[in-house]
């Protein structure tokens, strides 16, 4: 099988195309033949030698989520015939002809949905799902702040805050992805290129003066201080990222006189149990609203296989909204 290779740390060109053994299902696993698959900013951060790959994964073949086929099945593998259509989550080896991955961490693709649309799905709904409704227990008619609003995990939060019932509001560095955004169910955003400190203004206008009752921070670093100011009382921040930052320098009164929750998450890290469990709550409350078209993905953009080096500049430029699709099959 052709599979992307990180053959050392560096940039982009040090991503080359290889020839590997196709993989053997053993046990309760499956031989999935990936048609399409998407990048994440792990991708980027493990080609650059600063995010290992989790263990049980590869260490040199990039690739978080996958759609595709099964291919085989192991001598135990119950859940799945061959050549149906299943998506999934994994610790990585997706950017590759075929994956194996144990039965119980993969959901049928809906109908409605092509390759390129079930590869955009996986870690962005996911993750939105688990920390806005697991995490942060979100309610109906509170009102969630949602940073980085136009990344792939942001616009999923979007919709899934409204199929909750919840309103969300966003921030970007961009005015025009924050209006796109609005196709999604954004209610407000405010564009926080210039500073940090719009933040304020804009939640005052926006919740009276109330605060949010829960924040999606994907960005991290000093927007933490920010959350904290902004936040309501027994409000929740779920951090599921540190894109700008990884210190923070916040009051710790302020903390305690709001009652406030932060929470941190990861998905790729998560043990396999964890992942057959984030797994399953998706296929049974997620993909429902995916094929009805309560949700649905975001593609930026579609690479081939041999265009992954282009396709990692793309996502690193950070112009993206939504998500970039890797085409690996017909
Ligand atoms: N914890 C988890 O389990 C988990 C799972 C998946 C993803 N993530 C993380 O969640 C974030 C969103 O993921 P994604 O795949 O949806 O990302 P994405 O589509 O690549 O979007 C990331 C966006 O973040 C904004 N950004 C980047 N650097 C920034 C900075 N220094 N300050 C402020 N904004 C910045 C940019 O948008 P603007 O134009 O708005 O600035 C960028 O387009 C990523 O950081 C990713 O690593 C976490």
């Amino acid at each position: 099988m052709k599979a992307v290779i990180i053959t050392r740390y560096g940039g982009p060109e040090v991503l080359e195309i290889q020839e590997l053994p196709t993989p053997a299902p053993a046990a309760d696993q499956v031989l999935v033949q990936i048609k399409a698959s998407a990048l994440n900013r792990a991708d980027l951060l493990q080609r650059q030698g600063k995010y290992a790959a989790p263990s049980g994964s590869p260490e040199n073949i990039p690739g978080l989520e996958f759609a595709g086929i099964v291919a085989a099945r192991g001598p135990e593998a119950r859940l799945w015939h061959e050549g149906q259509r299943v998506f999934g989550i994994t610790g990585g080896g997706a950017h590759a002809e075929y994956i194996v991955v144990n039965e119980r961490t993969l959901a049928e693709i809906p109908a409605n949905l092509s390759w390129a649309e079930a590869a955009a799905i996986p870690e962005a709904f996911v993750t939105a799902h688990d920390a806005l409704w697991k995490q942060a227990a979100l309610c109906p008619s509170e009102r969630v702040l949602i940073h980085a609003a136009g990344s792939g995990v942001g616009l999923a939060a979007i919709q899934i805050a409204r199929a909750i019932g919840a309103v969300p509001f966003g921030t970007s560095r961009s005015l025009d992805k924050l209006e796109r955004a609005k196709e999604y169910g954004l209610e407000a955003g405010v564009d926080l290129r210039v500073s940090l400190n719009l933040l304020t203004d804009f939640t005052n206008i926006e919740t009276k003066g109330n605060g949010f009752d829960v924040i999606l921070d994907l960005v991290g670093g000093p927007y933490v201080a920010a959350d904290i100011q902004v936040l309501a009382m027994k409000g929740r921040i779920v951090l599921g990222a540190t894109v700008a930052g990884t210190k923070a320098d916040f009051n710790l009164g302020q903390l305690l006189h709001k009652r406030a929750h932060i929470i941190g998450t990861v998905l790729r890290a998560r043990p396999l149990e964890e992942k057959i469990i984030a797994t399953q709550v998706f296929a049974k409350e997620v993909v429902p609203l995916l094929a009805k078209g309560t949700l649905r993905p975001t593609i930026d953009s579609e690479y081939s296989l041999s265009d992954i080096r282009a396709a990692h500049r793309r996502l690193e430029s950070n112009d993206t909204f939504g998500k970039v699709v890797l085409k690996i099959a017909e």
